[in-house]
Formats: structure tokens, C-alpha cells, sequence
């Protein structure tokens, strides 16, 4: 790992602010440890033309501290495309780091730490969607963003949880292929009069929500909103208020602020939004993202530093899988 990072005056100074941000998420005796690394990284970021992507599930000294495009997975596939600079560091996860690449095959596109996977894009392969396609002739495939350039490559229009619903009824069709999340398939469907056929991928954070913990927690906050992600389970989904993308929760939160407010994700979600609003009681059991947390400020500097971690794909896995993409951003967000 690095050496030499010493907590100098200068250094103090030029993160001062932003640990005025997140200091209730980074203990006083770490603070030390974590600023140089956020000094070098903004340093080093204008110093070789870069930029720092970050997905919302990012804990708070990445996405205050290095981050300069922050946002849920639709955000971060539209920013990817627009960014003037030569080299994107992807503060997320494999799929989203590959979908940068796609929607900028120009730029050089960095993950800084590869084994940060997705259990939904692991559920599928572009192989299996061959296989649907043979056995659902002429229905389109409708895929989730967490998924493999492959799988995209054999996809007709892609989705997130922000405009699921919106994409498959554009298609004006009466049946889609929607993959590989079975549980925002559900959901989908539950919005829809369109048939659904669904794979049986599941988000291994979110499944783990239940109902039972809903039912316990509104009996001890009689006034709590309940905010889930539509990657949760379906009867999470139905005992919640309000079901929705990362960024419709801090919308929902910003413009709403619910007294207390429980956002059924991950759980570096609820300290951010609460970072942007100090008058909402969060409530929190969360679930931890095992890949979302691989992500630190070392392997970032390293990234910056060493090019480690490009994202390499071939030609014609690019340009097979961007027009699915394309689609999506041009159908936008559904609020
Ligand atoms: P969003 O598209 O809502 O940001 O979600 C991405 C994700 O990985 C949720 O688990
Ligand atoms: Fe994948 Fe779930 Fe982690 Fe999101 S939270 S990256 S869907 S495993």
C-alpha cells in the first residue's frame, strides 16, 4: 500500500472543510489517516485528468471526500458519457465500471478493486439470454443495468431501478423478457399490465430485508416512513411507503423530511442523505454491500497512481451492448 502520507498542516487545511461534512462518520482518531489520502487523491485526480465517479452506496469519505460526480446507477451511465476528462475511476462496482467504459470506449475506465462484483450480475450469462431468446422468439429482452457487457451485448433496451417500468412499457409490446432480478421483475409486474417473464437473480443486500423487521420497527417509531428499494423482497416492498431507486430515496427525503425515515438498502445510503439533511432521524439497520465496500481511498491513490484496474472490453462487445444503454438514457428517469 502507499507510505509517507503524514497528516501535515497542509494537508489539515485543505480537508478542514470536508471534515466538517462527514466528521459524525469518521471517528476523530482516524481522521488523520483518512485526509492525507483524500488530499493526494483530489491532487493527483486534476494532475492526470481525472475524474471520480461514485454511486450513492459509496461510504462518506468517498463520496464527499474524492468524489466529483455522485448518483444512483441511471446517473452514473448518463455522466459516463459526458465527462471531458481522459480517465474515469469508478467508485461502484464491476457493471457500472463497465458501462462507463461503454458509453466512453475513448476513455480509460478504472475500477479500484476488481473483485467488486454484483450477485445480480453474477446471476447471468450472455449464454442463458441466448438461450430465452430461442425459447421466447421475437420478445424483447429487457435488462437490468446490473448485468455484464455480455449480457448487454444480447439485450434489446436496458433499464435501472429508476425507469424500469417506463422502459418496458415503451416498448409497446404485451410481453418483454425482464432480467435478471426476479424481485424488480415482481415489481415491475405489480406496475403493469405487460407479461413479465423473469429470471430468478436476486441482489444477496437487499433479499436479506424482511417483513417481520418492517412490522418491529413501525411498532417502535409509530411515526416512521419506510423507504425500499425495489430490489427488496416483495412483502418489504408492500409493508414499505414509498418504493424506489437510490435517487428517488433522497429525493423522497429531501422533499418530503419525514420525521423518521427508514431507507430499506444499503447502508453507507442513509449516512450520505443524512449528511444532506441534519433535521431527519435516520433509522438504521441496513445491510452492508460486501462489494460496494471494497472500494477505499488507498486502492482509489493506487488507481490514480499506478493505472491499476483498467476495464478492457473488445470492440464488438462495446458496440453490440451501447445501443442498450442509448435506449435507456433516451427514455429517462420515471419519477
Ligand atoms: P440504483 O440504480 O438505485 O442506484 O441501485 C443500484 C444498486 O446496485 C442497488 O443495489
Ligand atoms: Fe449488486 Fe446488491 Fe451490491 Fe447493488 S447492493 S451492487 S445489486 S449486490
Amino acid at each position: 500500500m502507499q507510505s509517507q502520507l503524514n497528516f501535515t498542516e497542509e494537508v489539515k487545511n485543505n480537508t478542514s472543510d470536508i471534515y466538517k461534512r462527514i466528521k459524525n462518520f469518521v471517528p476523530d482518531i482516524e481522521w488523520p489517516f483518512v485526509a492525507p489520502y483524500i488530499y493526494e487523491i483530489n491532487k493527483l485526480k486534476k494532475e492526470t485528468n481525472s475524474v471520480i465517479l461514485a454511486h450513492n452506496y459509496q461510504t462518506p469519505q468517498i463520496f464527499y471526500g474524492v468524489a466529483d460526480i455522485v448518483g444512483d446507477s441511471l446517473a452514473l451511465a448518463i455522466k459516463a458519457a459526458e465527462v471531458k476528462e481522459e480517465n474515469i475511476i469508478m467508485c461502484g462496482v464491476h457493471f457500472m465500471a463497465e458501462t462507463a467504459k461503454i458509453m466512453s470506449p475513448e476513455k480509460k475506465v478504472y475500477l479500484p478493486d476488481m473483485r467488486a462484483g454484483c450477485s445480480l450480475a453474477a446471476s447471468i450469462t450472455g449464454e442463458d439470454i441466448r438461450k430465452l431468446k430461442k425459447q421466447h422468439p421475437g420478445v424483447p429482452v429487457v435488462t437490468y443495468v446490473n448485468t455484464t457487457a455480455d449480457v448487454k451485448a444480447e439485450t434489446d433496451i436496458c433499464c435501472t431501478s429508476a425507469n424500469a417500468v417506463k422502459v418496458v412499457e415503451s416498448l409497446g409490446v404485451k410481453k418483454v423478457i425482464f432480467l435478471p432480478d426476479e424481485y424488480l421483475a415482481k415489481y415491475v409486474a405489480s406496475k403493469t399490465n405487460v407479461e413479465i417473464i423473469s429470471w430468478h437473480g436476486k441482489c444477496e443486500v437487499h433479499e436479506k430485508f424482511s417483513e417481520k423487521e418492517i412490522h418491529e420497527l413501525r411498532k417502535n417509531y409509530p411515526d416512521l416512513t419506510i423507504i425500499a428499494h425495489p430490489e427488496c423482497p416483495p412483502d418489504v416492498i408492500n409493508a414499505s411507503d414509498f418504493a424506489g431507486s437510490t435517487s428517488h430515496m433522497v429525493n423522497y427525503v429531501k422533499e418530503k423530511k419525514p420525521k423518521n425515515v427508514f431507507l430499506v438498502t444499503e447502508c453507507s445510503m442513509s449516512d450520505n442523505v443524512e449528511i444532506e439533511n441534519p433535521d431527519v432521524n435516520f433509522v438504521k439497520p441496513c445491510n452492508l454491500c460486501p462489494h460496494m465496500k471494497s472500494i477505499e481511498l488507498p486502492k482509489i491513490l493506487d488507481c490514480l497512481k499506478n493505472k491499476t484496474n483498467e476495464i478492457l472490453i473488445d470492440f464488438d462487445t462495446i458496440n453490440r451492448a451501447r445501443s442498450s444503454i442509448e435506449r435507456m438514457i433516451a427514455i429517462g428517469r420515471q419519477d
